[in-house]
């Protein structure tokens, strides 16, 4: 394709995505039953002939944009899902454009570097031991995935078992201590690095799902205890200074699910929340959640970087792997891969500390009003909101899944459903840099709205 044909196109898919952009205050979050109809445009067989460009795109708009959740957008609050901060997206592209496989130093410095100092930047900002190795990764699912590698590099080899070399098959067995309410995805990884998804022993957990300290196990032989900093239902934290030291004085391999909550570390009014976060051995977060950046990107930490190199490097005589610099995917599952670290360090680089600080203390805030204003019009909250997670009941279950679809429907904001230790809520996750006061007023306005529809006006708002 002539340059000029390029550039051309590339215009003209920012201007397409300033389009898509703009739109997102004014649309409805979730997209619209016949956009999602029209998903169908796509089902046409794989044409013979190659087609214009610009026309690819067009269709890709045309078909694909209004089908979208509006993620991007400042009310939406299912999930835990950051937004992408523009500077982050910009960074995305460039990178993009560049098309670096970052595996190696020496074939892709540039991205290495950056990625080299994103990671010091990260470790510093979160507070963690500065001498810890890090992976780029797709998410916490494969950062989970990336630090129990080294944990049972590490607990294994204190037992004189070569985990890489051998396997599991006759290795002394790991014992696995988990919060009873950890993440589904920390089992997923569990069962993936051949550790079991049921084999784990299970602290049980206070009402908001917190760990009991109390009763924790007693530790003998090899063991990994994962400990959570952020309940993806409530965003309460593990006790993880009341249990991590002696966990590791006991010879425990100590790794954290901060998938979100790790971020608490820097805003001064929630950092009391994960106290002791840094006495672990590994960490597991998440750049697209609070930071914002664009999906996917995950990070692990990992103390012992030696003990994630021994998990993950390899060599080949077609790959220029010696180098005194870092080698990315010494320290990732992938050797093949995207320069996620390029985003952060835009995202990090565009915020300062002084604004990943506001945008953590805010959205804390945020979830404090959402829980006011919700309560005030005569609805439970069923959580004690530390974090940016906020837990509402409309009744019982099914008059809370009544008002969630019709919240979803009516489409001012979008917020999702769980089940918390057997009730039925609706969960608020305030997580996107995009998200103003005013925002928080409008879904508030538009929750109390459509529930009292669905429901009839609330007996306490009535009786005031
Ligand atoms: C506490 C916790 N752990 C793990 C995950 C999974 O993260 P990811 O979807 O990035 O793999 C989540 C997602 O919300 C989470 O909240």
């Amino acid at each position: 394709m002539p340059t000029d044909d390029i550039r051309q196109l590339l215009k003209a898919t920012t201007e397409r995505s300033l389009r898509y952009l703009s739109s997102l205050d004014g649309r409805r979050v979730s997209p619209a039953p016949q956009a999602v109809a029209a998903l169908r445009g796509f089902d046409v067989p794989l044409q013979r002939e190659p087609l214009p460009a610009e026309d690819v795109l067009q269709e890709l708009d045309a078909l694909g944009s209004p089908a979208t959740m509006a993620m991007a957008g400042p009310r939406f609050f299912g999930f835990v899902i950051g937004a992408s901060l523009p500077t982050a997206l910009a960074a995305n592209w460039l990178a993009s454009a560049w098309d670096q496989n970052t595996g190696l130093y020496n074939s892709t410095p540039g991205t290495s570097h950056i990625e080299h100092v994103a990671l010091k930047w990260l470790l510093d900002v979160l507070g963690l031991p500065p001498e810890c190795a890090g992976a780029f990764v797709t998410g916490t699912t494969v950062a989970h995935i990336t630090a129990l590698a080294a944990a049972r590099h590490a607990v294994l080899a204190r037992a004189g078992w070569n985990v890489e070399a051998d396997g599991l098959f006759g290795a002394p067995p790991i014992t696995v201590i988990t919060s009873a309410e950890a993440h589904p995805t920390l089992f997923k990884a569990l069962g993936v690095v051949g550790l079991g998804r049921n084999r784990v022993v299970k602290i049980p957990t206070d009402g908001q799902g917190r760990a009991r300290a109390e009763l924790m196990p007693r530790i003998a032989g090899p063991t990994i205890v994962c400990l959570q900093a952020g309940n993806v239902n409530t965003g309460s934290f593990d006790p993880i200074a009341a249990i991590a030291p002696a966990a590791r004085a006991a010879g425990a391999w100590v790794h954290v699910d901060g998938a979100f909550g790790l971020w608490a570390r820097v805003a001064p009014s929630r950092a009391y929340l994960a106290e002791g976060v840094e006495i672990a051995d590994s960490w597991a977060t998440d750049a697209h959640k609070w930071l914002n950046v664009p999906y996917d990107s995950g990070i692990a930490f990992v103390r012992d970087g030696e003990a994630l190199r021994k998990s993950m490097a390899i060599s080949a005589e077609y790959l220029p792997t010696v180098t005194a610099n870092r080698n990315p995917s010494d320290f990732t599952p992938e050797l093949s891969r995207r320069a996620r670290g390029v985003d952060v360090w835009a995202a990090m680089r565009a915020l300062g500390r002084a604004g990943i600080e506001e945008m953590v203390e805010r959205h804390c805030r945020q979830a404090r009003t959402f829980a006011e204003r919700l309560s005030a019009a005569g609805f439970e909250i069923l959580n004690d909101v530390v974090l940016n997670q906020v837990l509402v009941s409309f009744g019982d279950a099914d008059a809370t899944r009544r008002v969630i679809a019709g919240i979803q429907e009516e489409g001012t904001c979008w917020a999702g459903e769980t089940v918390w230790q057997g009730k039925t809520a609706m969960r608020i996750s305030v997580i996107s840099w995009a998200t103003t006061d005013d925002d928080v007023e409008r879904s508030v306005s538009a929750m109390v709205r459509v529930a009292e529809k669905v429901l009839g006006p609330r007996p306490s708002v009535i009786s005031t």
